[in-house]
């Protein structure tokens, strides 16, 4: 029997509020943009440091054009990134926001999540693409921002925790590393976690890889510019197949779940582990649930994940594509799977989980 189908109801008021939400992210978007922009101008930069200053002040401080200048500070100010004075015709960077987009040293510091964020973006008609097909689109393929914007975005969070909180949540692991321990950081990309390790405990020995040669020649020349070239190795190498044995520490940080066979990966860590050794898996903060990630951490992340993580996956063998929302329970699976027979969450923030596994 035909049914007639009820037009269904619109809410004239949600309508309108959802269209005025949309003003809101495209103005959002394009600050994406404009926020590296201004990062790669020193036009953050200039203000934090002269304090107000007129369109055509700061375009003759930073050796830029004045009418693109005022047309960026208009749009910063509009987004309350900076303040403008009618008055004096000047622009001012607050003090948080100066702190957040020029201090790289504060865990605060911003840019490089916009960066990512830019260079997600950009390769997104690629992604479109892959969507139709289900084909995977890897981490080598992306252009240079993700690169430089993952490492930049991450290492004020590894700065703020890793030596004062991770690594302290890890059974005896300390203690290992002041003494003299071998260190495997996988998945390292351009090296910031390594590096870090490396300059606090001079005892011990680093090698960090990755399967992008691109990375791994930028954590090389990051290592040698950081003085601790003697005793940090870097390798181009696949998860499944990172050179060397007997390994007190292996650790992840932010890699696991872009990786197509993360139990390939798993039972390999399993193999190259001294028995007492201990494997340290930081990944993004998720519930299990989808419920659980419906806040702005989980919508970021989930973006990513669709436009970098997934895809990442997608293009290795197995392609299990995780997800970076993939959550504890999905980890402990594959962790426990690969013949590990302890696996406990460490510790935490709003931004990260962190998993040790034990033989
Ligand atoms: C989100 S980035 C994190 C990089 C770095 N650990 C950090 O925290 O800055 C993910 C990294 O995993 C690497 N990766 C992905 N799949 C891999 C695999 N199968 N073997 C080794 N590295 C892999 C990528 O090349 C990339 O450098």
């Amino acid at each position: 029997m035909a049914t007639i189908e009820e037009p269904v109801a619109i809410d004239l008021k949600k309508l309108e509020a959802f269209v005025f939400r949309a003003v809101d992210e495209v103005g959002a978007t394009l600050n994406t943009a404009l926020v590296v922009m201004g990062d790669k101008l020193g036009l953050y930069r200039a203000l934090t440091e002269a304090g107000a200053l007129t369109p055509a002040e700061l375009a003759e401080r930073t050796g830029t054009a004045e009418r693109y200048v005022r047309e960026w500070l208009n749009a910063q100010a509009a987004g309350g990134y900076v303040e403008y004075d009618p008055e004096s015709g000047r622009y001012t960077l607050p003090p948080e926001q100066a702190l957040a987009l020029t201090d790289s040293e504060s865990p605060a510091y911003l840019p490089g999540f916009f960066q990512i964020a830019l260079g997600s973006v950009n390769d997104s008609p690629r992604i479109t693409e892959a969507a139709r097909t289900g084909d995977g689109f890897g981490w080598h393929e992306h252009v240079h921002d993700v690169f430089e914007g993952c490492e930049r975005f991450f290492r004020p969070g590894y700065n703020a925790n890793l030596l004062p909180a991770w690594l302290p949540a890890l059974d005896g692991v300390v203690e290992k590393l002041e003494r003299g321990a071998l260190v495997a950081d996988v998945g390292c990309g351009h090296g910031s976690s390594t590096i870090l390790m490396a300059k606090a405990f001079p005892n011990s020995s680093f090698v960090g890889s990755d399967y992008h040669d691109g990375s791994i020649e930028t954590a090389r020349a990051r290592a040698q510019e950081a003085g601790v070239a003697d005793r940090v190795r870097f390798e181009i190498a696949p998860a499944a197949a990172y050179p060397g044995e007997g390994y007190d520490l292996v650790t992840m940080f932010d890699c696991l779940h872009d990786m197509g066979d993360p139990a390939g990966a798993a039972r390999h860590v399993r193999e190259t582990l001294a028995p007492d050794g201990t494997w340290m898996i930081v990944e993004p903060a998720a519930g299990d649930r989808v419920e659980d990630n419906l806040n702005p951490v989980g919508r970021a992340y989930y973006g990513f994940s669709t436009l970098l993580c997934t895809p990442a996956s997608l293009s290795q063998e197995v392609g299990l594509a995780l997800g970076a929302q993939a959550g504890e329970a999905r980890i402990r699976d594959v962790v426990v799977g690969s013949g590990f027979s302890r696996f406990r969450r460490a510790a935490e923030t709003p931004f990260n989980l962190v998993f040790e596994a034990r033989p």
